[in-house]
């Protein structure tokens, strides 16, 4: 049965983008027929991260606003790995005007047209759709949760990162959960490399304790991503499968993420 993912963080730069494109290799690269939206209207960049062959002329934004009027398949872009195709979001400008100007009744509606490409992208045989969402609490974020059968919030070890994740799920997840079954996934992002027993006492402090707060709330242990030097200076030069399937730990434990989600 196809399932949808969608990736969230409360702040910017947490690795949403970053985390979405390992997930979607990983699934592609074991035959699994993936698409992955960026649903980020405020800071879309998946068409730099991962270039579309040709140049799209209609973009995510077109179909949240016109729904059916627009051809879902002109919206679809491949890339140069098997089983993985995108539809972007262009430039941040249209995207920002909606989120500025349109009232909740748009949003209702653009919520339908997500439902609508999501059956149809499943009527195409997509097997996994997954969501490169907005950080905050846009109705735009929370449409893109909606949709989720599966959610991933991305954790940065830093107070202000847990505290902000910690009200959002309280707020949001106790109403999506009443709404249809769903699993949601913790993941530590950019964890610091330590080298002494002291510094990694310190460290599991921390982390243990926010484990512990996070599974509480009814969420699950996903993976811990490490802050890879080489990772962030491969992405730096585009270098993005380099990146993600080289010996990258990021990639490693990401694989791993996905071996245990598949089997759950
Ligand atoms: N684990 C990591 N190690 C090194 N750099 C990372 C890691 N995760 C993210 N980054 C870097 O942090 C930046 C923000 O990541 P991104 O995925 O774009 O965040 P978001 O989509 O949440 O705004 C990127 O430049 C990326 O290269
Ligand atoms: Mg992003």
């Amino acid at each position: 049965m196809s399932k949808t993912i969608t990736v969230y963080s409360t702040r910017g730069g947490s690795g949403k983008t970053i985390t979405s494109v390992s997930l979607a290799m990983s699934l592609a690269k074991r035959g699994l027929k993936t698409i992955m939206i960026d649903v980020d209207l405020e800071a879309p960049s998946l068409i730099h991260l991962l270039p579309p062959k040709s140049n799209p002329s209609r973009f995510w934004p077109d179909y949240l606003d016109e729904g059916d009027r627009v051809q879902l398949g002109e919206l679809i872009q491949q890339t140069s790995m098997d089983n993985l195709d995108v539809i972007y979001t262009s430039s941040p400008e249209m995207g920002k005007k909606f989120l500025q100007t349109k009232q909740r009744n748009w949003w209702e509606q653009a919520l339908k047209h997500s439902l609508m490409a999501q059956k149809k992208l499943y009527e195409m045989g997509y097997d996994f759709i997954i969501l490169d969402n907005q950080s905050g609490t846009s109705m735009n974020s929370v449409n893109n949760m909606i949709l989720a059968d599966i959610s991933v919030l991305i954790v940065r070890p830093t107070h202000y990162g847990v505290d902000a994740t910690e009200t959002f799920v309280q707020e949001l997840y106790r109403i999506l959960r009443d709404m249809k079954p769903r699993k949601d996934y913790f993941v530590w992002n950019q964890v610091p490399d330590v080298s002494t027993p002291e510094e990694q006492d310190l460290l599991n402090r921390f982390i243990d304790k926010w484990n512990r707060r996070l599974e509480g709330m009814g969420l699950h242990y996903g993976a811990t991503l490490p802050l890879d030097r080489m990772f962030n200076l491969q992405l730096l030069n585009d270098m993005v499968e380099a990146a993600i399937f080289s010996d990258s730990l990021v990639g490693h434990n990401i694989d791993e993420f996905v071996d245990k989600m598949l089997k759950e």
